[in-house]
C-alpha cells in the first residue's frame, strides 16, 4: 500500500504582479492519503482546494513543507497520480475511445490492445457503447466519466479529482457520486 503525504505544507502566491509581497493560500497543511482511502476536501471557493491538488499532482511546489509518496519527494507530475480536472480536459479531436487510450499510447501499448483496454475502461464507467462518439456528442456527465476512465488507464495509485461533479446538474451529480465510490472501491486507487 502506498501513502501520499503532505507534511506541514504551506503555499504562497505573489500578492499581485508588481509587488514582492506574497499571500499565503495554504498554511501548515498535513494530510495523508493511503492508496485504499477516499478523502474529500471541502472549502469555499478560493480556499485553496485546487492548489492542494496541484501540489499533490506535482504541478506546484510547496513554499515550505514536504509532499511525498512513500517517503520520496514529489518532483513533478507522474503516472502514479492521475488528475481529473474540474472542467473535463478531453481532447476534442479524438473520440471517446482514443481519449481513454491516449495514456496507453504514451506508454507504447500496441494499437489493438489499446483499443481493447480503452473499451474495457469505458464499460467500467458505464459507457460501453460510446467509444466511437465524438466528445462534443457527449453530455457533461458522460464527459466526466470519459475523463475518469482516461485517468484510470494509467493505473495510477492515486486519483486526484478536482470537483469532478461540480459542473453537473443535481440528479446527474447524485448518480455519479455513487458511481465514483464504486470505481474507487473496484480499482483500489486512493482518491482525493
Ligand atoms: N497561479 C496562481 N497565482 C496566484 N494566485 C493563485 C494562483 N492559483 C491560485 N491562486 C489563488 O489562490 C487562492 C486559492 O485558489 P484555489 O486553490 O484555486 O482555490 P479553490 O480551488 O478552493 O477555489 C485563490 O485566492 C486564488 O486566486
Ligand atoms: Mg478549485
Amino acid at each position: 500500500m502506498s501513502v501520499l503525504s503532505l507534511q506541514s505544507v504551506s503555499l504562497a502566491f505573489p500578492a499581485d504582479r508588481d509587488s514582492r509581497q506574497t499571500r499565503l493560500v495554504l498554511d501548515g497543511v498535513t494530510l495523508h492519503l493511503a492508496s485504499d482511502e477516499f478523502i474529500a476536501v471541502i472549502g469555499r471557493s478560493g480556499s485553496g482546494k485546487t492548489s492542494l491538488l496541484n501540489l499533490a499532482a506535482g504541478f506546484l511546489k510547496p513554499t515550505s513543507g514536504r509532499v511525498s509518496v512513500d517517503g520520496a519527494d514529489i518532483t513533478g507530475p507522474a503516472a502514479d497520480r492521475a488528475v481529473v480536472f474540474q472542467d473535463d480536459a478531453l481532447y476534442p479531436w479524438l473520440n471517446a475511445r482514443d481519449n481513454v487510450a491516449f495514456p496507453l499510447k504514451l506508454k507504447g501499448v500496441a494499437k489493438g490492445e489499446r483499443r481493447l483496454l480503452a473499451d474495457e475502461l469505458l464499460a467500467k464507467v458505464g459507457l460501453e457503447n460510446a467509444g466511437a462518439k465524438n466528445i462534443w456528442e457527449l453530455s457533461g456527465g458522460m464527459r466526466q466519466r470519459v475523463g475518469i476512465a482516461r485517468a484510470l488507464a494509467s493505473e495510477p495509485r492515486f486519483l486526484l479529482l478536482d470537483e469532478p461533479l461540480g459542473a453537473l446538474d443535481a440528479l446527474t451529480r447524485t448518480r455519479l457520486q455513487q458511481f465514483l465510490l464504486k470505481v474507487w472501491s473496484d480499482s483500489k486507487t486512493g482518491a482525493f
